[in-house]
């Protein structure tokens, strides 16, 4: 894929461009569709949602055990123009009505970004309108600051402001950012290996409990004891903020084949789900108070310490960190429940960002398959 060819014109931040001429809020239709879920969403520069609509695929993937790329692809054929019609049907708008058109240009499942990529580029030709082309990741990185207005708790509540720590944990990804601004991260710590999604994932399958394994497992974790079982925490005797999750993986697969299926009742699950749970959590809040004490960080002097990706959804996780943060005197910020996992208003919100600082696309762009952060 040809760098050179996603051009982002870099004016800094001109507020000017937060509404358009009538002082009407900027509209922005946002287009996901880098994993299992076509989404749409219709969000304003004033932090609204509009309309927003979430086709998930999981159950066409369920009885794979995860996601298949080309049953994924053809998935998003057949739902984005649908998806995009009742986008603008609940949120009353008509195409006319919107400002700037974006889409996850990645990274993400190739088949499934060209196609919600190539829908957002035929719109704004067609209609002549501005168009972004979004990281997939910098619209996890970036919803926090959409305030939702069905806000329910305090986490979501929060007002973030640059600079922030980010725990960014998906399916695909687990790293530790320093947001400086839209478009400018500073990697802290990454994983060597797996994600903390997929380890979740992963360990689900082991114990034969579906997929996605995020949220069974939370679930379970909640009915279980911790204490029972003690599962590794990888690099967490060693400086840095780095992860490793393999290590915890392996020794959930020897547990699991140690123990005779007779003995593997609700209660083993239960706790074998809430003991490798505290594994991850324990990483994580290793990791993150590694990374506070790091001269970058210090010197940045973020006020907030923000968990976002789909993993993000996960109690456990969100409560340690809000202890973690409350000990450091920083805020702590989330995304509600419906904005973590992949979703249209992520990406429509990035599309608002970006718009007000002139980040939009002037030639063909090609979308990738890999895209850090980093490379903005
Ligand atoms: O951000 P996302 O929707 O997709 C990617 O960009 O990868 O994240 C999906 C991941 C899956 O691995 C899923 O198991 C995990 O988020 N997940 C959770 C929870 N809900 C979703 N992991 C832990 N606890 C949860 N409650
Ligand atoms: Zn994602």
């Amino acid at each position: 894929m040809n760098e050179e060819k996603i051009i982002r014109m870099n004016m800094e931040t001109d507020t000017n461009h937060t509404h358009n001429g009538d002082d009407k809020p900027i509209l922005c239709l946002g287009i996901e569709s880098s994993c299992d879920e076509t989404s749409a969403a219709i969000v304003d520069s004033d932090k609204n949602i509009l309309g927003h609509i979430i086709y998930s695929q999981i159950p066409e993937h369920q009885k794979y055990g995860g996601v298949v790329p080309e049953l994924a692809a053809r998935a998003h054929i057949l739902a984005v123009d649908e998806v995009i019609k009742l986008t603008l049907q609940q949120a009353g708008k008509t195409i006319d009505d919107i400002d700037v058109i974006a889409a996850t240009a990645g990274p993400g499942l190739i088949g499934g970004v060209l196609i919600g990529w190539m829908t957002a580029t035929g719109i704004a030709n067609a209609k002549n309108k501005p168009l972004i082309a979004v990281n997939h990741l910098e619209g996890h990185a970036l919803v926090p600051r959409l305030k939702s207005s069905s806000a329910t708790d305090s986490a979501t509540n929060i007002n973030v402001e640059f600079p922030y720590l980010l725990m960014l944990a998906s399916g695909g990804h687990c790293q530790i950012l320093l947001v400086h601004n839209v478009g400018k991260y500073e990697m802290i710590g990454q994983t060597l290996d797996d994600s903390a999604g997929e380890a979740f994932d992963k360990v689900a399958k082991m114990l034969g409990l579906g997929y996605p394994g995020g949220p069974i497992v939370d679930n379970r974790a909640k009915l279980g004891d911790s204490k029972r079982f003690h599962f590794p925490r990888p690099l967490c005797d060693k400086p840095g903020c780095d992860f490793s999750f393999s290590g915890i993986k392996t020794a959930a697969r020897m547990l699991l084949d140690k123990t005779p299926e007779s003995e593997r009742d609700e209660k083993f699950i239960n706790d074998f789900c809430a003991s490798f749970q505290l594994s991850v959590v324990d990483c994580i809040t290793n990791r993150l108070t590694n990374a506070l004490h790091d001269e970058r960080v210090k010197q940045a002097q973020p006020k907030t310490m923000v968990v976002a990706g789909g993993v993000a959804k996960n109690s456990a996780i969100r409560s340690a960190m809000e202890e973690l943060a409350n000990k450091f005197n920083m805020m702590f910020a989330a995304p509600p429940m419906n904005l973590c996992t992949d979703n249209g208003a992520m990406i429509a919100w990035a599309g608002i960002e970006n718009y007000k600082i002139g980040n939009i696309v002037k030639e063909p762009v090609a979308p990738r398959p890999r895209w850090p952060l980093t490379e903005l």
